[in-house]
């Protein structure tokens, strides 16, 4: 939540602040604001703030005709206090700025006492304590005065409780830039005419791909020239510096109208990206989830999954296919009730966390609170290495779905599926379930899956012709079973998420316990009808909607049976037989081997084809509907505070 940059650099810092700022805007987008120390001639700290996006910053800074070398700027999504500019960032105390991101927990009680030396407050943040924090570390109303911003910085963060990153400026010293790390994400980029600072990685590719991850409790003091860092403890430390296999353009919009839609398309890659050590395999080594897996995997009796949203739902899906395959319990939790739940520690658990950003506050949590209950076996599925998560855990597969900036996840789950396929297999191998055959044949259908996602791809026209109707509908139903029901789930969340329509999922089994109260002919009823052993029973629950007056939208494998009529609108998944000839070519996608197989209906791995039709279905009403496709409102992409 919220994005930081800050800039200590030999020229104008303004370019990089901006284009930082909106490659962060994914994170926050209610306000954004800047500072900037004096430049000679120029009196006095600056400050640009405006409600709204980057681009409405961006104008007024040009306007005013800032410019400085040193900097600090935010994007913000709001937690205390409304989106207005008065709560916009950077917080100013005398003549020193805050940028922030995360949560001051004890925010209230510190106003309060700095409200006592004299400090009026302008804003509604928990932002603007720091500021006034730091101001009174300086002036010594708390402590001794601290001798330079560094120290001033070290004894405010000592009285802070909570999860942030910071960046502050103060006249007092013109040349520094001063950051701050506890909880929330933080790193520097190495340039050759500065150094820089950013709460993401992709906000400093404009000027360097050389990087430096800071741990929580670290102190980082910028200059053009130099870095020092100290530690928790305050003792002079370093960090690797790393160069960043992320390119620039892969968080570049090309051709697409919307990063979702580029998302959408981009999953044939992404899948094939995820799934490449196995490209020739024709077994499966444990060692994929790190150098314990073999051991871990052959010691523990069941499986714990925390997460959060669509990732939550990777997980609801996996259940069913550890269950099946490898006969091993799963239960999956949401990461906010897990951490506050008295629970049953289990230390033969496997605990798996699922998180696209690897930041999210709540699973993070989860995953200490599980620790803590002596859950020592934990296994990281993340699309972000170097992110919180996955450095806290035993185990680790990190996704190749590439950045993902839509703030409504599509790559990042399907290749969280694909994932939680392998472990599945893993476990029931460990498990003493799979033949060597059987995991071959579910490895080639693995292989297989870019095509088939690609395949469904090709039903975009036929979709979009779908999306005038929802458009003017207040509520949609979604209905699936079994391993479809989480499918079911992520197609509803899609569509409330970035077409503000209500959507609902249930197990169709349970229309008739209280949801077939809801259906009339306004109210779109979303099936996920694969080829399965659930078809018929499903069936039944179709015609429970027919018969008063639902108006049904199916999404049915072939050879499923179901027929249109006025009320039942059919589209056709495509034929998986039909994939072994394909229409994609296999140089489409990237050294992945693709062997045809005898595939008699999509499978186990249907899921993951029938969430990308239910992605586009969102994506496509969400445009006639003319809504923010990537940014939607209220909502952010990293949710990194409770
Ligand atoms: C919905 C969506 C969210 C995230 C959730 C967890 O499209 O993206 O529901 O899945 O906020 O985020 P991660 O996976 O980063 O932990």
């Amino acid at each position: 939540m919220c994005g930081i940059v800050g800039a200590a650099s030999a020229n104008d810092s303004i370019p990089f602040l901006l284009a930082g700022l909106a490659t962060l805007e994914y994170r926050g987008y209610d306000s954004a604001g800047l500072a900037l120390l004096p430049n000679e001639g120029v009196n006095g700290l600056q400050r640009a703030r405006s409600k709204g996006r980057v681009a409405e910053l961006a104008s007024k800074v040009a306007q005013a005709g800032m410019s400085g070398n040193v900097g600090i700027a935010h994007t913000r999504w709001a937690t205390h206090g409304v989106p207005a500019e008065h709560n916009a960032h950077p917080h100013i105390s005398g003549g020193l700025a805050v940028v922030h991101n995360g949560i001051i927990e004890n925010y209230e009680a510190l106003r309060e006492k700095l409200q006592g030396f004299g400090y009026v407050f302008t804003s509604d943040t928990d932002t603007e304590t720091i500021a006034h924090l730091i101001q009174a570390c300086f002036k010594g109303h708390i402590g001794e005065p601290a001798e330079n911003l560094l120290s001033a910085v070290q004894c405010a963060v000592a009285h802070l409780k909570g999860a942030f990153a910071l960046a502050v400026i103060s006249e007092e010293e013109p040349e520094c830039l001063v950051v701050a790390r506890e909880g929330s994400p933080l790193m520097l980029g190495i340039a050759d005419d500065g150094h820089y600072a950013a709460s993401d990685a992709s906000a400093l590719l404009s000027v360097t791909k050389r990087m430096m991850y800071l741990e929580n409790g670290d102190i980082a003091r910028l200059t053009p020239e130099s870095i020092s860092l100290i530690d928790r403890l305050g003792q002079p430390t370093q960090r690797n510096v790393i160069t960043s296999s992320l390119n620039a353009n892969a968080v570049e919009l090309g051709d697409y109208s919307h990063y979702m839609q580029k998302e959408i398309f981009e999953q044939p890659q992404a899948l094939s990206n995820t799934l490449e050590m196995i490209s020739g395999a024709g077994q499966l080594q444990a060692g994929i989830f790190g150098a314990e897996a073999a051991d871990i995997f052959a010691q523990i009796d069941s499986v714990l999954i925390i997460a959060c949203g669509t990732s939550s739902y990777a997980g609801m899906t996996a259940k069913y296919w550890i269950e099946q395959v490898a006969g091993i319990t799963c239960n999956v939790e949401i990461a906010s009730e897990y951490r506050y739940r008295q629970s049953v520690p289990n230390p033969n658990q496997l605990v798996v966390v699922i998180s696209q950003s690897g930041e999210t506050a709540d699973t993070l949590a989860a995953l200490h609170h599980a620790k803590a209950l002596g859950h020592h076996h934990t296994l990281a599925i993340c699309n972000v290495p170097e992110s919180a998560i996955v450095r806290e855990t035993v185990l680790r597969f990190i996704t190749r779905a590439g950045p993902e900036i839509g703030v409504a996840s599509t790559k990042a789950f399907t290749t969280q599926l694909s994932v939680l396929f392998l472990l599945t297999l893993l476990l029931a191998k460990a498990n003493q379930r799979l033949d060597a055959s059987t995991e071959k044949a579910y490895l080639d259908e693995l292989r297989h899956l870019p095509i088939a996602v690609g395949k469904v791809l090709a039903l975009e026209p036929s979709i979009k012709a779908w999306a005038g109707y929802f458009a003017d509908k207040q509520h949609a139903l979604f209905l699936g079973r079994g391993r479809h029901y989480p499918i079911a789930l992520e197609g509803a969340l899609k569509l409330k998420e970035i077409s503000y329509i209500h959507a609902e999922a249930y197990p169709a089994g349970e229309l008739k316990h209280g949801p077939l109260a809801l259906v009339d002919s306004e109210m779109p009823v979303v099936v996920v009808a694969p080829n399965d052993e659930t078809l018929e029973k499903l069936k039944a629950n179709m015609q429970e909607v027919s018969a008063r007056g639902g108006v049904l939208y199916v999404f049915a494998d072939s050879g499923s049976t179901v027929t249109s009529s006025e009320n039942v609108h059919v589209l056709q998944m495509p034929d998986p037989t039909g994939f072994k000839d394909g229409g994609f070519k296999t140089d489409d996608f990237k050294s992945t081997v693709f062997k045809s197989t005898d595939l008699k209906n999509n499978g186990l791995l249907s899921p993951v084809l029938h969430v990308v039709a239910l992605q586009l279905l969102a994506y496509h009403v969400a445009l006639v509907k003319g809504t923010d496709v990537d940014k939607p409102r209220n909502l952010a992409k990293s949710v990194t505070v409770e």
